[in-house]
């Protein structure tokens, strides 16, 4: 790559994009204004979740939360429910911290001041800084890498690119329309310049790029997702279902039901919980389901377990060689209310049919 030609080409991107983002920019809830809480919430959602999938969430998220004071204030439990399906929860709790930071200092005004805040990394910083401050501060993601190694025939390893691509285009930052600018990229990189069959023929850049294909970017391969076992347990009695409050790991603070991390079948289940010292309770008929992380695979088999017993005098015993739930953290609470008022990531909310089914039939 030729980088006084790279240079140029970057010079020339403002004409060709800010014509194409007025007349083909989607309609988004985030674009309604540039309010920078309003910017900020859509980009912390948008760091790992799709337009489809975050727009309703973010419509509700604004509703319930509409400044930062009210998200500062809010309890975490208020939070993760209205989180709930956007998974990666550890947002959420950057969010919320950064959030009482900020109702104490005042919004920062550059990529540096929003940089320092947690959760905050270069691409965010650079999107929140331009799309609701008018800075020249380049968001470079996996779809601007996409389309400017497309661009520019750039065949290096795209995890190298995205500092060298913020560098490039900084200097052609369009002084009136920093924002725009910014989000001309991000759109022409998630309607135009797909990662597979990309619609060239449609594109502003076509005469200028030197792929108009998808043989770019270079991918890196990908690490294998790592797979577990996983045996959920559906505690039920005539008052409800028992869930568990997530005490460590990445979903600290979410809701769950009772997992131990390894296949059962039901004999084993019964062995298992005889030896936690539960005697009384009868295991309904099994359900199976998949949920796949960006870094794991979780298959999961669900046993509704109707009992009476309290369950906070069970122990797993000593020496058990695979990792459970404590029975001293579950609360019982009606299947409906678990539904509407807990916190209960994707990966758990196929068992509230599975609790329905046996609640329905009592
Ligand atoms: N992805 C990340 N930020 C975005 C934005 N502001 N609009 C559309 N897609 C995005």
């Amino acid at each position: 790559m030729d980088e006084k030609i790279a240079r140029q080409k970057a010079e020339t991107l403002p004409s060709l994009l800010l014509p194409w983002y007025d007349k083909n920019k989607r309609d988004l809830p985030w674009r309604e204004n540039t309010d920078p809480y309003r910017v900020w919430v859509s980009e912390i959602m948008l760091q790992q979740t799709r337009v489809e999938a975050a727009k309703e969430h973010y419509r509700r998220f604004l509703r319930k939360l509409p400044t930062v004071q009210a998200l500062a204030d809010c309890s975490e439990d208020e939070l993760f429910k209205l989180w709930e399906g956007l998974g990666y929860y550890s947002r959420a709790k950057n969010l919320h911290k950064a959030a009482k930071i900020v109702a104490k200092e005042g919004f920062p005004t550059d990529a540096e001041g929003w940089r320092n805040l947690p959760g905050i990394g270069d691409y965010t910083a650079g999107a929140i800084s331009s799309i609701a401050f008018g800075q020249p501060s380049p968001a470079v993601d996996g779809n601007v890498v996409r389309v400017l190694s497309r661009l520019l025939g750039d065949a290096r390893e795209q995890d190298l690119l995205r500092g060298e691509y913020a560098k490039l285009l900084a200097p052609a930052y369009p002084k009136e329309r920093c924002g725009d600018f910014t989000q001309s990229l991000m759109e022409l990189g998630a309607t135009v310049c797909l990662p597979a069959s990309p619609a060239c023929l449609t594109c502003p850049l076509f005469s200028l790029c030197e792929t108009k294909s998808d043989a770019l970017p270079v991918r890196k391969k990908k690490p294998e997702r790592r797979k577990s076992d996983m045996t959920l347990l559906l505690f039920y009695d005539n008052t409800g279902a028992a869930v568990c409050k997530r005490r460590e790991g990445v979903l600290q603070g979410t809701y769950a039901f009772f997992t131990a991390e390894r296949a059962m079948d039901a004999e084993q289940v019964a062995s298992f919980l005889q030896s936690c010292g539960l005697n009384g309770f009868s295991i309904g008929a099994p359900a199976s389901h998949r949920h796949v992380f960006t870094h794991l695979e979780w298959d999961m088999t669900a046993y509704p377990v109707r009992t009476e017993q309290d369950l906070s005098r069970l122990r797993v015993p000593d020496g058990t060689a695979f990792p459970c739930t404590d029975f001293s953290d579950l609360l019982y609470a009606p299947v409906r209310e678990i539904e509407e008022k807990y916190s209960l990531p994707s990966a758990y909310r196929w068992c509230l049919q599975v609790l329905k089914k046996v609640c329905n039939k009592q």
